[in-house]
């Protein structure tokens, strides 16, 4: 299946197929050279089956973890197409879940002004949220994603085989995002994810859903200016939660939607939740959480946009004081 993403000035195709990491020559032009950034903690299969693909490919595995979308591996990553004396016509792949996709994106998008970027998202997370977007970046001097760049990769291939290697509690941290996407746009696509009694055998239909969902509100924002923020169900109180925790960014989404939403909605998000493993409750004191909304980068003054479900399928968009997030964690505001 071939999920076409159009945007104004650069268009490219998402290829979501079992077996098509091994038919990358039908995607991608791999007749230059190469380098695949992967790291330690994806499974080396995956490097070997790509680089045999290429004829002149170059590999870098950086440390698996989100430390390593540093400054220092950014320097370290040019250097090593410097070294290897890539062109503007050469080209970079990233082989991993969101960490390898951010920093090998920016890379990409700064070398020689731009140049080729192919990305094979491996984790689920990365497959349904980061392959649309644009968005590449590292982190620094603490802050996350704070240097970046909006670059379009040229092709994305999403192979759902590679899911049967990822860790249960990153696929269920990447499904908290499809959950988000359903519980706010697609009452059927939530019912699957709730009903489903074999989550990898659907998987191609979920993150279909789940990509064309966030497809459609890119093609509409690029530049994340206002429509956007819709894909931000969960994340006001779930930023807050991962700044204070060391839950993953799934977890800390799926727990932020339970206080924007509400009845019957509320039900079923904690029943999906649940059934994928995902916490439901965290000990969080509401004044701390506050003062993270506070300093949230979508806060402007102390009001804050955001995203609130009151039926399955559909959201509205509200504009609250930070402070009055704790009359929603005290069990939800009903407008
Ligand atoms: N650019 C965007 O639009 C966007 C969107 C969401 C998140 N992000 C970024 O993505 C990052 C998080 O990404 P993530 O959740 O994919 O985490 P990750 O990249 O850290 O991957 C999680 C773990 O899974 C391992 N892994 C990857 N694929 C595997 C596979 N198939 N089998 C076994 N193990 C595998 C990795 O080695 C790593 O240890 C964050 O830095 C976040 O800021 C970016």
């Amino acid at each position: 299946m071939i999920i076409p993403v159009s945007l104004r000035d650069e268009s490219y195709n998402i290829v979501l197929l079992r077996g098509a990491l091994n038919n990358l020559n039908k995607y991608f032009n791999l007749n230059r050279r190469v380098l695949v950034v992967t790291d330690t903690g994806v499974p080396s299969e995956y490097l070997r089956t790509v680089l045999s693909q290429c004829e002149n490919g170059y590999s870098v595995s950086i440390e698996e973890g989100e430390k390593s979308k540093s400054f220092d591996n950014y320097k370290t990553l040019l250097s090593i197409l410097v070294k290897k004396g890539f062109t503007r016509t050469d080209c970079i792949i990233a082989l991993g879940g969101g960490v390898c996709g951010d920093i090998a994106g920016f890379v990409a998008s700064t070398y020689m002004r731009g140049i080729d970027f192919y990305n094979i998202p491996t984790t689920y997370l990365s497959q349904v949220d980061s392959s649309v977007g644009g968005k590449t970046a590292i982190d620094f001097c603490g802050i996350k994603n704070i240097v970046g760049a909006f670059y379009q990769p040229k092709c994305v291939v999403i192979d759902p085989e590679v899911l049967k290697t990822l860790d249960k509690r990153q696929l269920s941290a990447g499904i908290a995002e499809s959950i988000k996407m359903a519980a706010t746009f697609d009452s059927e696509l939530f019912e699957l994810i709730l009903n489903t009694d074999d989550f990898l055998r659907d998987a191609d239909v979920i993150i279909e859903k789940s990509l064309k969902i966030k497809r459609d509100v890119v093609e509409k924002d690029v530049k994340e200016k206002d429509l956007r923020k819709v894909l931000n169900f969960g994340h006001t109180v779930g930023h807050a939660i991962e700044s204070e925790t060391k839950l993953l960014h799934g977890e800390c989404v799926g727990l932020g939607m339970i206080p924007m939403s509400e009845g019957e909605a509320r039900e079923k998000i904690v029943c999906a939740l649940k059934k994928y493993g995902l916490p439901t409750e965290v000990d969080m004191d509401p004044d701390t959480l506050v003062s993270y909304v506070n300093h949230d980068k979508k806060a402007s003054g102390d009001e804050i946009t955001v995203i609130y479900c009151k039926e399955i399928g559909a959201y509205e968009m509200r504009k609250i004081r930070t402070e009055d997030i704790k009359d929603y964690l005290n069990g939800g505001i009903r407008e």
